[in-house]
């Protein structure tokens, strides 16, 4: 028997982006279910509820409860959007970083330590200014700049005393030099589709810290260096944000797998909402066959 197929779509909020991603889901006609993170719960014992999903697209705000969501979903043969290893690896800098270096992808020297004494001595040997950042974390929240041994001493002594768990993981990186500005490069499957500047006068360039969208042209060299990143942890739906250093060129910053994209919609015109939605069909579809289904050819659109 025909029929269309079926996504789940995990959220924790409608922003903006979700409003699009809805509104294009709902223009193809595709048949999808809005799952309010706060809401749902798992019966480890009884996929059945689930298995309704061809495919399930994760927006969760919360790091920790989207990547659980993935792994109890991908344990079940259900496909996400991320999967549940993407997520892993992308939702943590420390983990994304050591894919990278293990793949060989440029990025900015980072260290990492597990006490404020080690962290010292790593930030006095790489020399200052240094950023500290915490592993798990966005918005360009508890980003440090570190300039000299004084804010060191009493950055990590404010860390180990008033921080959480996560953070006596001491990530380390130098401090890149870039132009005032960034870049975000979007990514579905494995290609670049548009790439926005941040650019803002504070070293911190995130459009949530006033960083503005400028067009940023998909050269050869930018869409090689994503492609090199997107290989070292996972294909799927990705902002990678690369730093542009004077002499070495481009470095990816960091991976991003539940990315927003409101500024880089509209600055580049591109319908990111309209492409996710459609490799997430795709990837519905290609479940579907794989059990034997066949999808609804008279689906509408593109379908
Ligand atoms: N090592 C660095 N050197 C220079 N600028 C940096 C560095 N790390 C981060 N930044 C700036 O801070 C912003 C936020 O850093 P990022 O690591 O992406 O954290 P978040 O996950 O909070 O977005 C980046 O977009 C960039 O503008
Ligand atoms: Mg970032």
């Amino acid at each position: 028997m025909n029929r269309r197929p079926r996504i789940g779509v995990l959220y924790s909020r409608v922003r903006v982006e979700e409003k699009w991603i809805f509104a294009a889901l709902e223009q193809r006609g595709v048949d999808y279910e809005r799952l309010h993170d706060g809401q749902i719960f798992f019966d480890l014992d009884d996929p059945q509820p689930w298995q309704r999903f061809d495919a399930v697209l994760a927006r969760n705000i919360s790091y920790t409860r989207g990547l659980y969501t993935l792994r109890v979903l991908n344990g079940w043969g259900i496909p996400t959007v991320n999967t549940a290893r993407v997520a892993e690896i992308c939702g943590d800098k420390l983990a994304t970083s050591t894919a990278l270096a293990m793949a060989g992808v440029p990025q900015p020297r980072t260290r990492v330590a597990f006490t404020p004494q080690a962290a010292l001595q790593a930030m006095e040997e790489m020399g200052y200014p240094v950023v500290l950042k915490p592993v798990v974390g966005s918005w360009g929240r508890l980003l440090a700049k570190i300039n000299d041994r004084d804010a060191a001493e009493a950055i990590l002594e404010h860390r180990a005393t008033l921080g959480s768990v996560q953070h006596s993981v001491f990530y380390i990186q130098e401090y890149i030099p870039k132009p005032d500005r960034d870049i975000r490069v979007l990514v579905i499957g494995d290609e670049p589709i548009a790439a926005i500047y941040r650019r803002s006068p504070h070293w911190i360039t995130n459009t949530a810290r006033g960083g503005r969208g400028e067009v940023c042209p998909l050269t050869d060299d930018l869409v090689d260096i994503v492609q090199r990143a997107v290989r070292a942890v996972g294909r799927g739906v990705l902002a990678v944000d690369i730093l542009e250093h004077p002499e070495r060129g481009y470095l990816v910053n960091e991976i991003n797998h539940t990315m927003e994209f409101h500024t880089a919609q509209p600055t580049t015109g591109v319908d990111i909402a309209g492409r996710i939605v459609d490799y997430v069909v795709d990837i519905a579809r290609a479940a579907m066959e794989r059990r034997g289904e066949r999808a609804d050819a008279s689906a509408p659109a593109a379908y």
